[in-house]
């Protein structure tokens, strides 16, 4: 049986025009410079990379909140560009669905636990109330949240918790696809582990594909099954976990891997340091827009851009360096 494709991204782009101010430049901000990728139901797809590189941008995009600037965007086979229709608009928002970082900004401070999850039943469906009631009960079981929450405000919960009301808001209508942007990065260490779980496990139940963004890779090692790490509105390196975590080829995609602690002590890793700061992405490096950072660097990468293409080790890299077999 092959997997079934719920998303297909081909080369999405998406600019943004800035007024200059006293103290800033105007001109275009190129937030995603060219971002494919599939997703397949039941997979998870983690989008890395340090802030500003497009993560959330991208989430925008493939969330309906924003349109693409170029580029083709499919969701469960529907074309997002030609789908337009009020029927089409409804069927693509519930396929797929986003949670935020931040459990407390994301809930209405004012709604009733129980109000927040009919909220989209109550907009999408003919459910009656007692049916409502009933779907809201089994989803806050199923995220191991006790009935008596269906009665309470967001306040009377901790982050854990409320991260937990957020993901069952996000599964109330059924998507394929949910964005998690960064969702436990808010949270303390030891609830990160119980949220991560709950959502392997729901991943498994309903067959989801999650698209995760995150920046921090010892979490993305665990959830992951593929990885597109990003620099500067571009995927520099996309590959399988294993191939990213055990092999990785792009400087930038070695650099951020040497600075995390990993579970396995015994396996020496060279420390790399990422020298100067991420440039505006108002005013991008000429050609490779990693070079002024890059260890590996020469002539070629400061005039020409390197475009991600199949390289030898068997998954896209985007580099001169691992093109040419050029060493440090
Ligand atoms: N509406 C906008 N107008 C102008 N620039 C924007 C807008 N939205 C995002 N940007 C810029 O686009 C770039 C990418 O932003 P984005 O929010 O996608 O980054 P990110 O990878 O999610 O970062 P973080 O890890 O901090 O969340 C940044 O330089 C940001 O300042
Ligand atoms: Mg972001």
């Amino acid at each position: 049986m092959t997997a079934e494709t719920v998303l297909e991204a081909r080369d999405l782009h998406r600019f943004y025009e800035v007024k200059g101010g006293m103290f800033s430049q105007g001109g275009t901000v190129k937030a995603l410079s060219g971002a494919t990728f599939n997703l397949e139901a039941g997979k998870t797809l983690a989008v890395v990379g340090e802030s500003g590189c497009g993560k959330s941008t991208l989430a925008r995009l493939v969330t309906l909140i924003e349109n693409p600037t170029s580029g083709a965007l499919k969701l469960g086979g529907m074309d997002v560009a030609t789908a337009t229709s009020a029927e089409d608009r409804r069927t693509l928002r519930q396929m797929v669905q986003i949670v935020f970082q931040d459990p407390y900004g994301s809930l209405n401070p004012r709604q009733k636990i129980g109000a927040i999850l009919e909220e989209p039943l109550k907009i999408n469906t003919s459910m009656s109330a007692p049916e409502r009631k009933q779907a809201v009960m089994d989803m806050m079981a199923r995220v191991g949240l006790r009935p008596e929450a269906y009665y309470r405000y967001p306040h009377m919960f901790s982050g854990g918790q409320r991260q937990r009301i957020a993901i069952a808001r996000a599964l109330m209508l059924k998507p394929k696809i949910v964005i998690l942007d960064e969702p436990v990065s808010a949270l303390d260490v030891s609830i990160q582990a119980q949220v991560l779980n709950l959502l392997t496990d729901l991943q498994q139940e309903m067959n989801l594909a999650y698209l995760f963004i995150s920046h921090d890779l010892s979490v993305v090692r665990h959830i992951a099954d593929e990885v597109m790490v990003m620099y500067l509105g571009r995927p520099v390196e996309y590959g399988t976990r294993d191939q990213i975590f055990s092999d990785p080829q792009h400087p930038y995609t070695r650099a951020l891997l040497s600075a995390t602690p990993m579970a396995d002590p015994n396996k020496k890793r060279e420390r790399i340091k990422l020298i100067g700061e991420l440039p505006s992405p108002l005013s991008p490096p000429s050609g490779c827009a990693f070079h002024p950072r890059c260890p590996l660097v020469n002539d070629r990468c400061k005039s020409e851009g390197p475009v991600l293409h199949h390289a030898t080790s068997g998954w896209d890299v985007s580099c001169h360096a691992v093109e040419e077999g050029r060493k440090g």
